[in-house]
């Protein structure tokens, strides 16, 4: 199985109420043989509508943060979200919603093999890497699951609204570049 096949699969999904409110399945982007795979909470308006993750404000920020650092989604990521399709209202995604889509991004992660999973936001991180995760004590730190580091740090859309953790993030940043000179063989 590779990434467009599922791809395909996932395009007519219906697991979930989601999906009759959807303009577009939302279901990640980046190169197929990605390292690094970052993980959001689920699509907004924008992503919505061009059935891509990230295009939206936070996403043009995301963009930043990951060029200061040498990464991009057309060069060597992944993106993808917990649920692929577009909460009405921008809610929080329903535990039924994401326990009903999270068996795509696990087969995405089976494909892909990433040597690190970046988490964005409280939602990804406390889904991927423990329900007890606080991104304001634990943003930044690599946690090793079954050979996988997995990192949590602030989602974009927060940064947005709360400027003053922008430097926190662009550290957190700075550490994934280091890490990703130790862990990974052809990111960069
Ligand atoms: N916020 C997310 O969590 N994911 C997106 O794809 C866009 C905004």
């Amino acid at each position: 199985m590779d990434l467009q096949t599922l791809q395909q699969e996932c395009l007519a999904c219906q697991r979930c109420g989601l999906c009759q409110t959807r303009t577009n399945v939302v279901f990640g982007q980046g190169v197929p043989n990605a390292e690094v795979l970052f993980v959001g909470e689920g699509p907004g308006a924008s992503e919505d509508e061009q059935g891509l993750p990230f295009v939206g404000r936070s996403g043009q920020l995301l963009d930043h943060y990951l060029e200061a650092i040498d990464l991009s989604r057309e060069k060597n990521v992944y993106i993808a979200n917990i649920v692929k399709c577009r909460p009405p209202q921008n809610r929080d995604p329903l535990p039924e919603e994401s326990k009903a889509c999270i068996p795509w991004l696990r087969q995405q992660f089976q494909i892909l093999q990433p040597r690190i999973v970046v988490c964005l936001g409280r939602i990804a991180a406390q889904q991927m890497i423990g329900p007890e995760f606080l991104i304001t004590r634990e943003h930044g730190k690599f946690f090793d699951k079954q050979g996988t580091l997995f990192m949590g740090t602030y989602h974009p859309a927060a940064l947005l609204r709360y400027p003053v953790n922008k430097p926190a993030v662009f550290g957190d940043f700075v550490a994934l570049r280091e890490k990703i000179t130790q862990v990974c063989d052809h990111t960069y």
